[in-house]
């Protein structure tokens, strides 16, 4: 029904010359997988690893997008530069980018519009911190990031956002949510977005799970119901262990 995607988030990791060694060796590792493979790489990475997984399974991916078509915002990429590269998805609303950067759910709605407009396929991050969650306000804080994130997106935008639940207490920290706790959650989201959006939509839109995703667990996490694939930080670095990921169900 819902096809897997594992996706690599590399944050800000590797050379040119790393990408092309690591997408060289990942590249035969991934071949014959059933899932969506998928890359994001730092912006000076794209080009290059373009170029590596040319022929191959191996979607790229950035990790941001700037809303605006152009203009005075130096620093940031715009959604045009990154379809010239001939990129597939884009990764918005990371964690880190909230936490460091000033993230907001309005700025993540303007960035999934500019995605969407330019035919990249966004992976929306969402995910409660350690505080929220132990004051109870998980629901609460998935519930607002989703609904002012992802509002006025239409069912047939779905067909190319993908969610990304992080909890952000798990993300390079070594604790992963028990792949119970994980598939509640994303049941949840679902919940979310059948009753703000639409039945069809919470079927058919792939929820990724994020957070110290690793050879050891992602079996456990990928045989749950709900959960449609990860997205993969600390262990999409080495290429053996993301091909471990990839074929998680070999
Ligand atoms: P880790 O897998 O290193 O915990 O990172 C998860 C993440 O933030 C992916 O976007």
């Amino acid at each position: 029904m819902r096809k897997a995607i594992i996706a690599g988030n590399w944050k800000m990791n590797k050379t040119m010359a790393e990408t092309k060694a690591m997408i060289t060796e990942l590249a035969p590792l991934v071949s014959g997988a059933d899932c969506d493979v998928v890359l994001c790489v730092p912006f000076t990475d794209l080009a290059a690893a373009k170029k590596a997984a040319r022929g191959t399974n191996i979607k790229i991916g950035a990790e941001n997008v700037h809303w605006a078509e152009k203009g005075a915002f130096t620093g940031e990429v715009s959604a045009a530069m990154l379809k010239e590269l001939k990129v597939d998805y884009v990764i918005i609303g990371h964690s880190e980018r909230r936490q460091y950067f000033g993230e907001t759910d309005e700025t993540v709605n303007k960035r999934v519009q500019a995605a969407l407009a330019a035919k990249l396929k966004p992976i929306v991050c969402v995910g409660e911190t350690e505080t929220e969650r132990e004051e109870g306000l998980t629901e609460k804080v998935l519930e607002k990031q989703l609904i002012e994130g992802l509002k006025g997106f239409k069912s047939k935008d779905f067909d190319k956002i993908v969610i990304a639940y992080e909890p952000v207490w798990a993300i390079g920290t070594g604790k992963t949510a028990t792949a119970k706790d994980a598939n509640e959650t994303i049941g949840y989201i679902r919940k979310v977005l059948a009753k703000k959006f639409h039945k069809s939509i919470a079927e058919k839109t792939r929820i990724q799970y994020g957070g110290s995703m690793n050879t050891k667990n992602c079996k456990e996490l990928m045989a749950e119901e709900e959960i449609d694939g990860g997205l993969i930080g600390g262990a999409s670095l080495k290429a053996e262990d993301f091909a471990f990921i990839v074929n998680y169900n070999k």
